[in-house]
């Protein structure tokens, strides 16, 4: 078999994109890809050339991408037409899906991937549509306060709390199958 030179990168500030890429490297290395996991906040990528498939993804947050990751688009955004490229985000949409808010899911789909595939041009192969984490811990006081209301309306949809004041909003079911397809 061919082992496909595969690079992820990806941008995070609550830690689940950094979880997400990894369970996308997985699923490659196990059909046989040759994959690399970056954090484009640790690493920045100067060059793609060695790379034949390119997956890039990133947190939401009040509808944006981290800096680095879409810096990462920015700059190669010319350089992905010859290779095989993929989006994914970290979103809410697993709260929004089950509370029937398909609006909401729309356009939280607009602001995650479908915006950076207008904004830069790119020939995506498939954008991966994925819920987060909300991880009280790691919000600064102003976030955790705004954030403190939807706990509520997390227990209620039935997310259940998988540490002290985390809750993992991911299927990853959905991740793995993703990768695979
Ligand atoms: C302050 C704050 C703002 C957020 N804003 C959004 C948002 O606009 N849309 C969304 O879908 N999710 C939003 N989320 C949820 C994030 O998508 C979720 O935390 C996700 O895990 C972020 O990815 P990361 O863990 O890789 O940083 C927000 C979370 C926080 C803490």
């Amino acid at each position: 078999m061919e082992s496909m030179e595969t690079l992820i990168v990806y941008g995070t500030r609550y830690g689940a994109s950094a979880g997400t890429a990894e369970e996308i490297a997985a699923v490659l290395r196990g059909e046989g890809f040759d994959v690399k996991v970056v954090n484009a906040k640790e690493e920045k990528i100067k060059d793609i050339n060695p790379y034949e498939l390119i997956v890039v993804g990133s947190g939401l947050q009040m509808g944006k991408w981290t800096g680095e990751a879409e810096d990462f688009l920015k700059r190669f955004q010319n350089d992905f037409a010859q290779k095989k490229m993929a989006l994914f985000a970290s979103t809410m949409k697993t709260v929004s899906e089950r509370e029937g808010k398909t609006d909401d899911v729309e356009v939280t789909r607009k602001f995650a991937l479908t915006d950076k595939v207008t904004k830069y041009s790119l020939q995506a192969i498939a954008l991966g549509f994925f819920g987060g984490v909300i991880d009280y811990n790691k919000m600064n006081f102003l976030f955790r306060k705004t954030l403190g209301s939807i706990r509520q309306q997390l227990e209620k949809d039935g997310f259940k709390e998988t540490s002290p004041d985390v809750y993992d909003i991911r299927d990853m079911e959905e991740i793995r199958s993703w990768a695979k397809d």
